[in-house]
C-alpha cells in the first residue's frame, strides 16, 4: 500500500497549483476545509443516482459514455442527448462529460458544438485512438485531430480510453482539458492476459517485485493485480506514471483516473496524485458504509435508548 509519506513533493505542488474545486460557498465566513481536494465525479449516465450524491456533496461533476447512456434507458440518439442536457443543468456549474459518437472528424466537431451548446460545464469526451479498428478507412489521428480543434474553439475535451501514457501526453499536447485513464479495464487486461515474458518499463507490463522465475512473477503480480493491492496494480501504475509526467512537464491537463473497479483503488489514486476520480455509483454509495461503521453505529443507537424518559 502506498504510503502518504512516498507522495513525491513534485506532484504535490502539482495539486497546490490546480483550480479550487470547492469553492467556498459565497457569502459564507467560513472556508470550505476541502477546497482543494481532487474532484470526484459520478460515472453514470442515470440522473436518479446522481441526485443524492449531490446532495450529499459527495460529487462535484459527472462522466457518461454511450454505454452508461445506454445502460441508464436511452435508445436513441435523440432521448441519449434529452438525457444528457437534463444531466447538465442538473450539475451545472460542474462540469459534465458527455461523449462523441460520430467517427469522421468533421462530423465529431459539428456534434461536439451541439453538444457543448447545452451549456457551459459540458466537457466534450473523445476516445483517443480505436479509429481504425472500427473501420480500417478512418484516419488513426483522428481522436487527436479533433481535440485539437476543439482546443482551437475553446471547447474543453476529455481524452477517454487512455492506456499508456504516452497517449495521455500527446492528448494534452493536442490540447486535452482532462485525460480519462482506464485503470480498471487495465487490471482486468492484466488478470485475464499476465504475461511476464513482456519486457518490463512498459506501463501495461510492468512488474516491480520481478524475483526472475517466470512463475514467481506471474503469481506475485496476478495476486496483486486481483485485489487491486500496491502500486503492482498496472491501472494504479498508470495514474502514478502519468501525474509523474505532467508533474515533470508542469502540464494542467487534469488527470481523471475512470474505470474503478473496487474501493481499494480509490485512496490509491489519489495517494498518487490523481486530480480527479470518476467513480461508479454505486460504489459512491457506499462511501459511508463499513462494518465497523455499522456496528458502532448499532450500540450508540441502543445505548442512548438509556436517556429516553
Ligand atoms: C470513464 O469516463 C468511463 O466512462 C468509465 O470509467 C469506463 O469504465 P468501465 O471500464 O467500467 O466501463
Amino acid at each position: 500500500m502506498l504510503k502518504p509519506d512516498q507522495i513525491p513533493a513534485h506532484i504535490g505542488a502539482r495539486r497546490q497549483s490546480m483550480p479550487v474545486n470547492n469553492p467556498t460557498t459565497e457569502g459564507k465566513s467560513l472556508k470550505h476545509p476541502a477546497a482543494k481536494a481532487p474532484k470526484i465525479f459520478a460515472d453514470t449516465g442515470t440522473i436518479d443516482e446522481i441526485r443524492p450524491l449531490l446532495e450529499a456533496g459527495i460529487i462535484n461533476g459527472v462522466t457518461t459514455n454511450p454505454t452508461l447512456m445506454k445502460r441508464a434507458g436511452a435508445t436513441s440518439w435523440s432521448q441519449a442527448k434529452e438525457m444528457m442536457q437534463e444531466i447538465v443543468t442538473l450539475m451545472a456549474p460542474y462540469p459534465v462529460s458527455l461523449e462523441l459518437t460520430e467517427l469522421q472528424a468533421d462530423k465529431m466537431i459539428a456534434q461536439a458544438e451541439a453538444l457543448a451548446a447545452f451549456g457551459s460545464n459540458v466537457v466534450i469526451k473523445v476516445p483517443v485512438g480505436g479509429y481504425e479498428a472500427v473501420d480500417p478507412a478512418l484516419d488513426k489521428n483522428t481522436g487527436l485531430k479533433v481535440l485539437h480543434a476543439l482546443w482551437k474553439r475553446d471547447i474543453q475535451t476529455n481524452a477517454t480510453l487512455i492506456f499508456n501514457s504516452t497517449q495521455a501526453l500527446f492528448a494534452a499536447q493536442a490540447g486535452a482539458s482532462y485525460v480519462s485513464p482506464f485503470l480498471g479495464r487495465l487490471a482486468d487486461y492484466m488478470y485475464k492476459h499476465d504475461a511476464v515474458e513482456m519486457a518490463s518499463g512498459n506501463a501495461l507490463y510492468y512488474l516491480e517485485d520481478h524475483k526472475g522465475t517466470k512463475e514467481n512473477s506471474r503469481q506475485h503480480n496476478t495476486a496483486y493485480v486481483a485485489n487491486a493491492g500496491s502500486r503492482m496494480d498496472a491501472g494504479v501504475r498508470l495514474i502514478h506514471e502519468i501525474t509523474t509526467i505532467f508533474a515533470n512537464y508542469d502540464i494542467t491537463t487534469e488527470v481523471l483516473a475512470a474505470s474503478f473497479r473496487n474501493g481499494v483503488q480509490i485512496p490509491e489514486c489519489l495517494l498518487c496524485g490523481a486530480d480527479i476520480l470518476t467513480i461508479p455509483a454505486p460504489l459512491l454509495m457506499g462511501v459511508a458504509d463499513h462494518p465497523l461503521t455499522n456496528e458502532g453505529m448499532k450500540s450508540f443507537v441502543e445505548d442512548s435508548k438509556a436517556f429516553e424518559s
